[in-house]
């Protein structure tokens, strides 16, 4: 598979994982599950342990137990062994430490003492304002050898100097080819497949371009509030939670120039081109290509939900977004023209993460459509809920006189393959074990989303730009509905 070559369930070196923030959402929600099944692969040696450092007070046994409890419920029923579960939990062991104080550093070194041929992971699933603590703890007490690694979560930092600053400290202790950036996105089965897609087949190059293409959408709409999270997010909002990386990281990934071969460096290097080719949005002309929004209370099926402002932890004046919408513009030779809508939420309808590719209408149409429409043909890949690439053509109906009716060449993930799907981290965790940085973000790839980021961000605070309320259960703000079909186009919807 073009990223990761060599990722097969073989197993990877005796390693020392140790996940701090061990306790966390995201630790219990995804990163020990992602290496629960790794292990049912049985690609963990035996000698391979899982380390959950955290400040609560507790030993492994209790945590273990925090574990059944949490972390269980969030693995698929139909996937998951007893047996297996009794024998990962063997490998998992807690440290309660603060990360703050040096001292507490030694037990971790007792922890991993003697162990240094092993490979040592340490995953930092903590507030950025904590990464430098822990590398710096890490490092004043001995423990980064040459075998160490370590991966970041996003956000990295808030805006492009403090990002910089991270990765100024980071690169004090390790060195780049040790540091790992994680944004899930890129360990997505369909983001990999979209680079196979483009470059695997000789079908689409010619027609990925501005002749052809006449505008695209990226869409990651969540249905999911802020819930526990309130505190995190009221500080980050939607455009740095989800637009600096993982919608960024889509548009890169689906525009980028054709790499070399798949080296780390020869994909990130074409990455990279285009979010300097990304068109700066600034000032007033933020304001004109960005809309933000809010989410209110509202119904789903499953019953009513509060709105953002009526969380305990939000400030009730708060004026976070948790919606975005936004046109980008790429200057380039093959993008000059062509419109990137990009829009993501939390409440909205339905979870839904998709890329539109519409292509240009016929140059001059001899046939009728049944409908009286002539929509272009359409490319569409589909992340969430199911992973599936559908493409819209034109035909015409057996037994109909000549009238053209569109229908979908559809290509669904699991018929083909008929496995389970893997969790995004499961090949991250397993590629920073291996050492594999391909699907990992470089610090100039970090630092140059964010300066496209941040003049959106300072235009927000300068113009007091407000975000507009919107209701759960809906797909945003009617601005972002605006947004597109003042050029003469519509968010996709089925
Ligand atoms: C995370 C964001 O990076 O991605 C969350 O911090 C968001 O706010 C999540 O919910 C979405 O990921 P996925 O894989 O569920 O689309």
């Amino acid at each position: 598979m073009i990223a990761s070559a060599d990722f097969t369930d073989s197993p990877v070196e005796p390693f020392d994982f140790i996940l701090f923030g061990g306790t966390g959402d995201l630790s219990v929600r995804k990163l020990l599950p992602a290496l629960y099944f790794r292990h049912c692969a049985d690609q963990l040696p035996e000698d391979g342990r899982i380390i959950c450092a955290a400040r609560s007070e507790m030993d492994s046994d209790e945590f273990r137990k925090f574990l059944e409890e949490e972390s269980k419920q969030h693995i698929d029923a139909d996937h998951f062994d007893d047996a297996q579960w009794q024998a990962f939990l063997d490998r998992v062991l807690y440290l309660k430490i603060d990360v703050t104080d040096q001292s507490d550093y030694a037990k971790l070194k007792d922890l991993l003492d003697g162990r240094e041929s092993h490979v040592r992971v340490f995953y930092l699933s903590v507030a950025p304002s904590l990464f430098t603590a822990i590398t710096d703890g890490v490092n004043e007490a001995g423990l980064i050898t040459p075998q160490s690694r370590v991966a970041l979560e996003k956000p990295l930092g808030r805006d492009q100097e403090s990002a910089d600053k991270i990765n100024d400290d980071l690169a004090a202790v390790f060195d780049e080819t040790q540091i790992f950036r994680i944004d899930h996105y890129l360990g997505k089965e369909t983001v990999q497949n979209l680079m196979a897609l483009r470059f695997g087949n000789a079908l689409f190059e010619p027609l990925w371009r501005n002749e052809r293409i006449s505008d695209v959408q990226i869409t990651i709409a969540e249905s999911l509030g802020v819930d526990s999270r309130g505190r995190f997010y009221d500080q980050t909002g939607a455009l740095r939670d989800m637009v600096q990386n993982h919608l960024l990281q889509l548009l890169v990934i689906l525009t980028m120039e054709p790499p070399v071969s798949v080296d780390p460096d020869a994909v990130r290097d074409e990455k990279i081109k285009v979010l300097r080719a990304l068109k700066p949005l600034v000032g007033r002309d933020v304001i004109e290509n960005t809309v933000r929004g809010q989410y209110k209370g509202g119904a789903y099926e499953s019953g009513t939900v509060p709105g953002y402002l009526d969380n305990d932890d939000i400030p009730n004046d708060s004026t976070t977004e948790t919606f975005v919408a936004l046109k980008a513009e790429i200057g380039s030779w093959r993008w000059e023209g062509v419109p990137f809508y990009l829009r993501t939420g939390k409440r909205m309808e339905q979870k839904q993460t998709e890329i539109i590719v519409n292509f240009k209408k016929v140059p001059h149409s001899i046939f009728e459509t049944a409908d009286g429409l002539s929509e272009p043909n359409q490319l569409i890949i589909r992340l969430q809920p199911n992973e599936e690439i559908r493409m819209r053509i034109y035909v015409k109906a057996w037994g109909d006189e000549i009238k053209l009716r569109p229908v979908h060449l559809n290509l669904d993930f699991n018929d083909v393959f008929q496995k389970r799907r893997m969790i995004a981290y499961e090949r991250l965790i397993v590629d920073v074990l291996r050492g594999n940085p391909v699907l990992f973000m470089r610090r100039d790839e970090v630092s140059a989303a964010w300066a496209w980021i941040d003049p959106i961000q300072q235009a927000w605070q300068q113009f007091q730009y407000k975000p507009k309320g919107y209701r759960s259960g809906s797909m945003g703000p009617s601005a972002a509905s605006s947004l597109i079909s003042r050029d003469g186009f519509s968010w996709y919807e089925e």
